[in-house]
């Protein structure tokens, strides 16, 4: 694998912008270190919103990973036709949705699909429609561990709920209680002497949740954690047997590194653009608009390779001006490369992602999993 320059296409003038580059050779490396971490890769259940690609998932199956977690029942569907075997749905059922994985799960028998509950009645909710329509569920007990978007307080609350659903598992068997997932997004912290008290604050918290319910004699099949931030100190607990859930290392940003400096993954996602104009003297505009990069933050958006004194000055939906003292250089037509800040919803913006292999795109893979709906 090339260090120098792996990023330019020598078949660019094949290529329409904007698109999306995807390296994988830089993917199987990510994969290969995301293994070493723990050692054994059926410690690991990486998320797959971030690239929603099968072909990923094929890498990562041949290279052992067995396990995935989704954010939508479509990743879910593309997960189980892609061959993996093992996927939680880490979002509550709600509404039409209980009924779409039922359906999923019926169109996917051998493979084994869970999803997580936080809400004591909704598990009732759940129930009266699994006996009503004679379907079976497995779920995770989603903790809140500091991040306060979804989960159940670890305590009293959680051992409530907890110890719902372990009757119900032992009772109809319409319920099975899996485990527990603890989703820490709050911990994007880059100074590890303040993430490592942190994350190992929460690691306590739920090892210590888990051998209470042990003591009652709950049976827990599972921990699920972390996202990247936190990854390599969950993935450090080997004994514990905790599946780690990080998504973004298998693509890399430039975000990540901000938040984590330490981890060692390589970008193998760039974005390819042309200039589309040259409005004044010392602006050029390229075709590279929100639509075709995540720009839920503030800018820099994307970290262009060759031209990182640009300043950003307009984004709109099919247009990014960049000020530089070099624009008067730059003819109509040049192609830039750049890293986005965050790729999980960068790639959604995608259709097709191109596939490079020694600096020659030679393929393309549909996104597909950017749908909402696929087959169910
Ligand atoms: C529930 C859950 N688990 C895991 C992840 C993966 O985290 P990261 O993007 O830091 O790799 C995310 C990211 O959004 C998430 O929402």
């Amino acid at each position: 694998m090339n260090s120098d320059n792996w990023w330019p296409i020598q078949n660019a003038d094949d290529i329409p912008t904007p698109c999306l580059l995807l390296y994988p050779d830089r993917i199987a490396e990510n994969l290969d270190r995301m293994i070493a971490w723990t050692g054994n890769p059926s410690l690991l259940r990486p998320h797959v919103k971030t690239h929603k690609l099968s072909e990923i998932i094929k890498m990562k199956l041949a290279k052992g990973i067995t396990k995935f977690k989704a954010a939508t029942i479509a990743e879910c569907e593309m997960v189980a036709s892609a061959g993996g075997q093992d996927v939680l749905l880490s979002m509550q059922l709600v509404g039409q949705n209980l009924h779409r994985f039922l359906k999923l799960m019926a169109a996917f028998p051998d493979v084994k699909f869970s999803s997580i509950v936080d809400d004591l009645p909704h598990v009732n909710w759940m129930m009266q429609q699994l006996v009503s329509s004679s379907g079976s569920l497995s779920v995770f007990v989603d903790l809140n561990v500091g991040m306060n978007r979804t989960g159940i307080a670890i305590g009293e609350p959680a051992m409530n709920l907890c110890r719902h659903l372990n009757r119900l598992s032992l009772g109809q068997k319409r319920i099975k209680f899996e485990g527990i997932h603890a989703y820490d997004g709050h911990l994007g912290i880059p100074d590890m002497n303040e993430l490592m008290p942190k994350s190992h604050s929460v690691l306590e918290s739920v090892l210590q949740f888990r051998d209470q319910l042990l003591a009652e004699k709950i049976p827990v099949g599972s921990i699920v954690m972390s996202g990247t931030p936190t990854s390599h100190l969950v993935a450090a607990q080997r004994s514990e047997n905790i599946e780690v859930s990080a998504g973004t290392t298998v693509l890399w940003d430039f975000g990540q590194p901000l938040t984590c400096p330490t981890l060692p993954f390589l970008n193998a996602a760039v974005l390819m653009a042309r200039v589309v104009s040259r409005p004044t003297s010392d602006r050029i505009c390229l075709d590279l608009g929100h639509k075709a990069v995540a720009s839920e933050m503030p800018h820099p958006r994307v970290q262009f390779l060759g031209l990182e004194d640009a300043i950003p000055v307009i984004h709109s939906e099919e247009h990014l001006v960049l000020q530089t003292p070099k624009a008067a250089e730059i003819p109509i037509g040049t192609v830039f490369y750049g890293i986005p800040k965050h790729i999980c919803p960068t790639v959604a913006l995608h259709s097709h992602a191109w596939i490079v292999e020694n600096n020659r795109v030679i393929n393309f893979w549909r996104v597909q999993a950017r749908d909402r709906v696929l087959t169910i």
